[in-house]
C-alpha cells in the first residue's frame, strides 16, 4: 500500500492558495529561483522529459524513468528528492533512496493511466488462477516501471523483475533464461514489441484480460503462451497509427521515424527506430544536420526537442497534439510552492512507499539495475 504525508490511500490534491495560482510567470520564476538557491544541495529535482518547459528548466537532471531511477538512487547528499514526473516515478525513488531522503510529487493527481489498468487484487487473482493450469515457478513476472509500488513488490516476492522502455529486452532475456513464460503488465504494447524484437511473433503471445475469468482465455492458451500479456495501454501513445507513419512518409520521403515502444506493434513495425524518450532524444541529436524527423511520443518532449535542434525538423507524425495529460499537472506554480514548504521546513506531498513493499520493490529494482 502506498501512504503520503498528508493522505494514507487517496491521492488527492487540493488546489493551491491564490498566492500561487494568481501569481505570473516573473514572480513564479524569481520565487523558485530563489527557494531553490535557498535549499542549495539539499534539494535535488528531477524532470521526465515530458514535463513542461516552464517546469523542466528547474530540473537539476532530465531523464527517461530508468535514468531517473539511477540518478534518484546516485544523490544520498540530497534531503528531498523534488521529482517532476508521475506518481509511481516518485515512489520508485522513494525505493531506491536512503531512509534520511524525502520524495516530493508537487502535484498528488499526477498519476499514470496506463500504471493505473493493472492493480494489485487483479495481479493476484491472475497469478492465483495462472496457477490452477501452470506450474508458478516457471511463470516470471516481469512489470514495466510504470506500475504501483505494491507490482513492483510483487515481482520481487515472485522470482520477477522490474523493466523499463530501455531496457525490456534485457529483463526479459534474464526472464526466459529462468523460466518458460512470463506474465507481462501493465504495457501490452511494450511485452509485444519486445517479444517480436526477440524473434518471438503473435502466435507465442495471448492477451490476458483481466476483466474475464482466466484472462478471457483457454486453459491451452494459457499453458502455450511464451507472453501473457496485461490488457493495459498508454492513452497518448495508442494514439498513432500506421496512417501517420505513412502520411509523414509520403511528405518526407527522406524522413526519418522514431517512436516509443508504448505504441502499436504496427506503429512499430512501419518506424525506422523504436526506443525508450532518452533513446529518442539520443536518435535525435545522433541525426544528420538538415534530417526531417517524425517523432511518436509526448507533444512536450517533441515540441522541446524541435526547440533545441534548430539545424533539423523535428515533428510529431500526429499533426493532433496528444500530450499525457496528468503530467501536464506538475506546472510552475505547485513546484513553486513545494519548494517554499521545503524553504519553510514542511515537507508537502512527499510519496512513501510503506516498508515491506519497499523491501521487495527493492529487490525487483535491483534485479533489473543489475540485468542492464
Ligand atoms: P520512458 O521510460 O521512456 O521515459 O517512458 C515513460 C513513460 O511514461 C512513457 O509514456
Ligand atoms: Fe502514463 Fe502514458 Fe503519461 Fe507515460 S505518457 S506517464 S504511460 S499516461
Amino acid at each position: 500500500m502506498t501512504t503520503t504525508a498528508t493522505a494514507v490511500t487517496l491521492r488527492i490534491q487540493a488546489p493551491l492558495d491564490d498566492g500561487y495560482a494568481d501569481a505570473s510567470p516573473d514572480e513564479l520564476e524569481r520565487r523558485i529561483a530563489a527557494a531553490k538557491a535557498t535549499l542549495g544541495e539539499r534539494v535535488f529535482i528531477l524532470g521526465h522529459h515530458y514535463q513542461r518547459d516552464e517546469v523542466i528548466r528547474w530540473a537539476d537532471a532530465r531523464g527517461d524513468s530508468f535514468k531517473l531511477a539511477q540518478l534518484a538512487k546516485a544523490r544520498p547528499e540530497a534531503d528531498y528528492i523534488v521529482f517532476c514526473g508521475v506518481h509511481f516515478m516518485a515512489e520508485a525513488a522513494d525505493v531506491l533512496t536512503g531512509p534520511h531522503q524525502q520524495v516530493v510529487l508537487p502535484d498528488l493527481n499526477a498519476g499514470c493511466s496506463m500504471a493505473d489498468m493493472a492493480d494489485i487484487d487483479s495481479v493476484e487473482e491472475a497469478w492465483e488462477a495462472l496457477g490452477e493450469h501452470v506450474d508458478l515457478a516457471r511463470v516470471i513476472p516481469i512489470t514495466y516501471m510504470n506500475s504501483a509500488a505494491d507490482l513492483k513488490a510483487f515481482v520481487g516476492r515472485n522470482h520477477g523483475a522490474v523493466c523499463t522502455s530501455s531496457n525490456a529486452r534485457a529483463v526479459l532475456d534474464w526472464a526466459f533464461e529462468r523460466g518458460d513464460q512470463v506474465l507481462f503488465f501493465p504495457d501490452q504494447h511494450l511485452g509485444r514489441n519486445t517479444g517480436f524484437q526477440m524473434g518471438y511473433d503473435e502466435s507465442h503471445m495471448r492477451v490476458w484480460n483481466p476483466r474475464l475469468d482466466l484472462g478471457g482465455l483457454s486453459a491451452d492458451d494459457v499453458r502455450s503462451a511464451r507472453f501473457l500479456l496485461w490488457k493495459g495501454h498508454c492513452s497518448v501513445h495508442q494514439r498513432f497509427s500506421p496512417e501517420h507513419v505513412a502520411a509523414f512518409r509520403a511528405e518526407h520521403p527522406d524522413g526519418i521515424v522514431v517512436v516509443h515502444p508504448e505504441c502499436s506493434r504496427e506503429v512499430c513495425a512501419a518506424a525506422d527506430q523504436v526506443g525508450s524518450t532518452e533513446f529518442i532524444l539520443r536518435a535525435v541529436a545522433d541525426a544528420p544536420v538538415g534530417s526531417v524527423i517524425g517523432v511518436g511520443t509526448e507533444i512536450h518532449m517533441v515540441n522541446r526537442m524541435a526547440a533545441e535542434t534548430p539545424d533539423k525538423t523535428v515533428m510529431s507524425i500526429d499533426p493532433l497534439v496528444c500530450p499525457c495529460s496528468t503530467m501536464f499537472r506538475i506546472d510552475a506554480p505547485h513546484l513553486a510552492w513545494v519548494l517554499e514548504e521545503l524553504v519553510e521546513g514542511r515537507v508537502p506531498n512527499r510519496v512513501v512507499v510503506d516498508a515491506d513493499d519497499a523491501e521487495w520493490a527493492r529487490i525487483a529494482l535491483q534485479r533489473m539495475l543489475d540485468i542492464t
